[in-house]
């Protein structure tokens, strides 16, 4: 069996004004009328050998991801909150902790990832199973279009056993734009999609070797961990305790055990303004749009409107996007600085 176990705690700075602390892009509708969490387990839900998801969120989104959960008739079999954020590692290990007495495969997602070619992405886990079966951590690779500095490349080895799974020969989280490039114009790396197919048992024992400290606060935060109403409350000192550090760094730069199952499944992390335009339909003059808006000359521009009419006229490689308390004017290729605004808020209180 396998058990998916989402990701639903980042912040997703780069979408802001839409995405905010207190709503953040897993949880907001940004493609389809459904939120990307509800998005990413409905996309499974017609998998066999599918059991229900364990999925790890911060406190403060409790409320807010068990309603999601309801409107799509998920019953989750367990929803873990972590009282504070320590990344992706701490995460993925309290939910390993919480399976390693059943004979399951965890299934790791990201909470707002788009996925358009579904059949592609689940012959990509089948054949996954294989390898974690056999005591792989198993990566899903993306073939790369650009040199992007913030994700993870794989550089694929020898052919395993299992059909059209790799091993890795080498795993480097986001390297700097000239290695970047590099990799790219070696042709045998792939992207980390960032979602991950392993044991439980066997990610654990990877983790003592390389994090042990991290084993031991968040094993003593799910000791501690209780139930309350719906959710497994880890406990706060313990977990404090973890150092912070994302699976990528902590395991799979450095485990022998790594595979990797590249896969074209029409993945895209939505991490920008402008990725999302990619995943959004697009008229022939290259304009995506959402809401009440209206366009004369424009080329090549974003408008989203979420609760006011917005009108653009003889603009060309924008991206706009109105909320009720603040509205976003920039040019496309500054997609990345979006973040910037955040800290700037934040800065000024
Ligand atoms: N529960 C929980 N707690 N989830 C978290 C936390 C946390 O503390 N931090 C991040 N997440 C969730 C995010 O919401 C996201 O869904 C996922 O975990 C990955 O975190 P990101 O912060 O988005 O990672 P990244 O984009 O920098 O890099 C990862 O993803 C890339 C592909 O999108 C890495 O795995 C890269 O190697 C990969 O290429
Ligand atoms: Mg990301």
């Amino acid at each position: 069996k396998i058990v998916p176990v989402i990701l639903s705690g980042g912040s997703g700075t780069r979408l802001w004004p839409l995405s905010r602390a207190v709503l953040p892009k897993q949880l907001l509708p940004l493609v389809t009328d459904n939120t990307m969490l509800q998005e990413t387990l409905l996309r499974l839900s017609s998998w066999a050998q599918v059991a229900s998801p364990v999925v790890v969120c911060g406190n403060d989104h409790r409320f807010l991801v068990a309603e999601q959960l309801r409107q799509v008739n998920l019953t989750p079999q367990a929803i873990v909150l972590e009282p504070v954020a320590k990344n992706t590692a701490p995460a993925i290990a309290a939910a390993a902790m919480a399976l390693k007495d059943q004979d399951v495969l965890m299934l790791v997602l990201p909470a707002d990832h788009v996925i358009t070619d579904v059949a592609a992405f689940e012959a990509a886990v089948r054949r996954a199973c294989v390898a974690a079966t056999q005591g792989k951590l198993v990566t899903f690779g993306i073939e790369p279009t650009h040199p992007e500095t913030g994700y993870g490349y794989i550089q694929s080895g020898a052919a395993l056993a299992a059909d059209g799974c790799f091993e890795v020969a080498r795993f480097v989280e986001k390297p700097d734009a000239a290695t970047a490039k590099q990799y790219l114009d070696a042709g045998n790396f792939y992207w980390n999609s960032g979602m991950f197919l392993f044991k439980p048992s066997v990610f654990l024992s990877e983790l003592q070797q390389y994090a042990p400290a991290m084993v031991n606060a968040v094993s003593s935060a799910v000791a501690q961990s209780y139930q309350d109403l719906d959710f497994v409350r880890l406990h706060e000192a313990s977990f404090a305790e973890s150092p912070s550090d994302s699976i990528d760094y902590a395991v799979m730069e450095k485990t022998k055990l790594a595979a990797v199952v590249p896969a074209s499944m029409g993945w895209n992390d939505v991490g920008s303004w402008t990725a999302l335009k990619e995943v959004q339909p697009n008229d022939e003059a290259g304009n995506a749009t959402r809401g009440d808006v209206y366009l004369k000359n424009v080329k090549n521009t974003l408008v989203r409107a979420e609760s006011r009419f917005v009108a653009a006229v003889g603009v060309e490689d924008l991206l706009i996007v109105e909320t009720s308390d603040a509205v976003l004017v920039a040019h496309r290729d500054c997609a990345q600085d979006v973040k910037n605004i955040v800290d700037h808020l934040k800065a000024s209180g």
